[in-house]
């Protein structure tokens, strides 16, 4: 029987290195095709193959992930000023690494919104070739919506506005050049975006230092440090907040922990300790109506979860491992006793009633080793063709279909302006840390779900695709126009 790791590879390589010719011409274990932004070290392999680096667990402490300062908060507008440049940072202890950055880190610094209250980010695109930005889960106008072809030329900048009416959640926001989102995301151009609501103020939940947002991620590094992107994603480093298995130090009383899985590929099944419990209150979309105990998390590309974990029954002293199935992915290190006035109370925000769909579609997700190619529908992307024409205001209920049960290939599904919610899974209603507001969704081989979503209020063209970049990046991307 093939293990969940062989599992994976061999759904890499369907979904990866094989799909590359189409693409850009390279063969398999080549980079990807199209010419990375980068104008120096890429990490392509051309001569021998990567060793992993020997990495130490628990050698390095978690860095808390700086917040960017405005530049300016006149005219009921934050504005914030962000280069897009290529970096040298230290990733793995004592090593180099390469990498492109949002102002200067391997994750780029954390941008702090309120419901309501407009932010606009000046993006300067530093790197060699373009880059773009999309702000994930955000509803925003699609000339700031970082379309796969609206790029920020090298030597540009570019104004993106972000009106931030929507609920209060966790966002993120990260590079979609066309055909190249899966490299650069990998290499680091992925970031915190924290849009607070009115009402989350009120319910008293663990805040400030104690509220932490963390960046999961996965990498493949050589012995020199350099950062290797490789279509087959064998990628045995884990990664929270830029730094490989970190510790980080917490003191004996509850965290608000906002766990983000930033890669590109796998999929993290998370566990703490032995089973200490974790208590979810939000997903991609924001609270939860109550708080769920967990004791197990499973987070496809791109998807969230926010959760409290209470450290004031574990001594001084304690270290509990957060681990995904493949390994370790950062320590919690009991280091002080603390006060605690925080609470986690027995109602967060109710989730509203769903109107009634006038619509319905179908969406067939699968990699296609005959055509080379990741598809929807059984096509490619193409930015001239529209695959779907909403009614400005309307709702709509759409089935998607994951098809890949011979290689076994998970997709996480997201569409671009809307936060939806799940109907079913295979028929059966969904479970209730998955039935809160989403905007991508972990679909497993061979099963199906129907979501919901209405489509206000912004008219024009917005993307929908896998969130496995590597298999957007090859074609499994598709595109809505919102009409009125
Ligand atoms: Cu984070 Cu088009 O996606
Ligand atoms: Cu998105
Ligand atoms: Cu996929």
């Amino acid at each position: 029987m093939l293990t969940r790791r062989q599992v994976l590879t061999m759904g890499g390589m369907v979904g990866g290195a094989i799909l590359v010719p189409k693409i850009g011409g390279a063969g398999p274990g080549a980079t990807a095709g199209a010419a990375p932004a980068a104008g120096h070290d890429h990490g392509v392999l051309s001569g021998p193959p990567v060793t992993a680096a020997t990495i130490t667990p628990f050698s390095v402490q978690m860095p808390v992930l700086p917040v960017l300062a405005p530049t300016s908060t006149a005219g009921g507008v934050d504005a914030y000023r962000m280069p897009i440049q290529p970096a040298n940072v230290e990733i793995i202890p004592g090593l180099r690494t390469d990498v492109l950055s949002f102002g200067g880190g391997f994750v780029g610094p954390t941008i702090k919104a309120r419901s309501g209250r407009r932010v606009q980010v000046t993006y300067t695109n530093q790197l060699d070739g373009p880059a773009n930005v999309h702000l994930h889960g955000a509803h925003v106008p699609p000339t700031s919506d970082g379309y796969p072809m609206d790029l920020i030329d090298p030597g540009t900048t570019r104004t993106y506005d972000y009106p931030n009416q929507q609920q209060g959640t966790t966002l993120w926001y990260h590079d979609h050049t066309h055909q190249l989102e899966a490299e650069h995301v990998y290499r680091g151009l992925r970031g915190f975006y924290l849009l607070e609501g009115d009402d989350e103020r009120r319910l008293n939940l663990p805040s400030g230092s104690f509220d932490v947002p963390i960046m999961l991620a996965e990498a493949l590094f050589d012995d020199a440090g350099t950062l290797v992107f490789d279509f087959n994603p064998n990628r045995p480093t884990l990664l929270a907040n830029g730094r490989p298995a970190p510790y980080f130090p917490v003191a004996a009383r509850k965290y608000r922990f906002r766990l983000l899985n930033g890669a590109t590929y796998r999929v993290f099944e998370l566990t703490l300790g032995d089973g200490v419990p974790m208590t979810q209150i939000g997903s991609d979309g924001g609270l939860l109506p109550a708080p769920l105990v967990r004791t197990s998390l499973v987070l496809g590309p791109a998807e969230r979860a926010e959760v409290v974990v209470d450290f004031s029954r574990f001594p001084v002293g304690t270290q509990l491992v957060l681990a995904d199935v493949t390994g370790p992915v950062l320590r919690f290190d009991v280091a002080r006793s603390s006060v605690d006035t925080s609470t986690v109370p027995a109602r967060l925000r109710p989730l509203s009633a769903l109107p009634a769909a006038t619509n319905t579609r179908e969406f067939t997700l699968n990699v296609d080793p005959a055509q080379f190619a990741s598809v929807i529908n059984g096509r490619v992307f193409d930015p001239n063709r529209v695959d779907a024409t909403i009614r400005r205001g309307s709702t709509e209920i759409w089935k998607i279909n994951n098809i890949d049960t011979q290689f076994n290939v998970d997709h996480t599904f997201h569409i671009h302006l809307v936060q939806f919610r799940v109907l079913d899974r295979d028929g059966v209603p969904p479970d209730p840390w998955d039935a809160g507001w989403k905007d991508t969704v972990l679909i497993r081989p061979g099963t199906s779900l129907r979501l919901q979503a209405t489509f206000a209020d912004y008219l024009g063209r917005y993307v929908f695709h896998c969130h496995m970049l590597e298999h957007s990046s090859t074609g499994m991307m598709a595109q809505m126009e919102i009409v009125s």
